[in-house]
């Protein structure tokens, strides 16, 4: 069992690596769930500190965000600041909900 699993991680963290295609990286991600995880936990600070419904922060000119990826790390990073333990699917959703409404990364 322990070797399975070793063997899963592996196997799941080449697929990440080796797929640069957004669509693939989302192909079994959720925006809807995403959605409401994002309207729930996200928003209303990013509105306080960017405004209205706080969308101002993911379309700026001046981002650091260039990729899907690195999209995916953000949304981990914020999520472990917070200490909300989302599970890595949720923070896939999330990311998912992002790409497909304001990023459009293709890769
Ligand atoms: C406590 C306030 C706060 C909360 C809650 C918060 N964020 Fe943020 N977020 C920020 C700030 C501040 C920045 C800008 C950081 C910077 O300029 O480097 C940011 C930046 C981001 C960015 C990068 C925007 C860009 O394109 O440059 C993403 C993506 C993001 N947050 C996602 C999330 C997600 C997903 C959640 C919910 C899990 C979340 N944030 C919750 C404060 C917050």
């Amino acid at each position: 069992m322990v070797k399975f699993t070793s063997f899963l991680c592996c196997f799941l963290s080449l697929t990440i690596s080796l797929s640069t295609n957004a669509n693939d990286l989302f192909s079994k991600a959720d925006a809807v769930a995403g959605k409401s995880l994002h309207e729930k936990n996200c928003i209303s600070c990013h509105a306080s500190s960017f405004g209205g419904d706080g969308s101002a922060i993911y379309t700026r000119e001046y981002n650091k965000i260039k990729t899907s990826k690195g999209l995916i790390t953000q949304v981990r990073n914020c999520n472990t600041m917070l200490g909300l333990k989302w599970f890595d699917e949720e923070e896939l959703n999330v990311a998912a909900y992002l790409n497909q409404t304001y990023y459009k990364f293709e890769k």
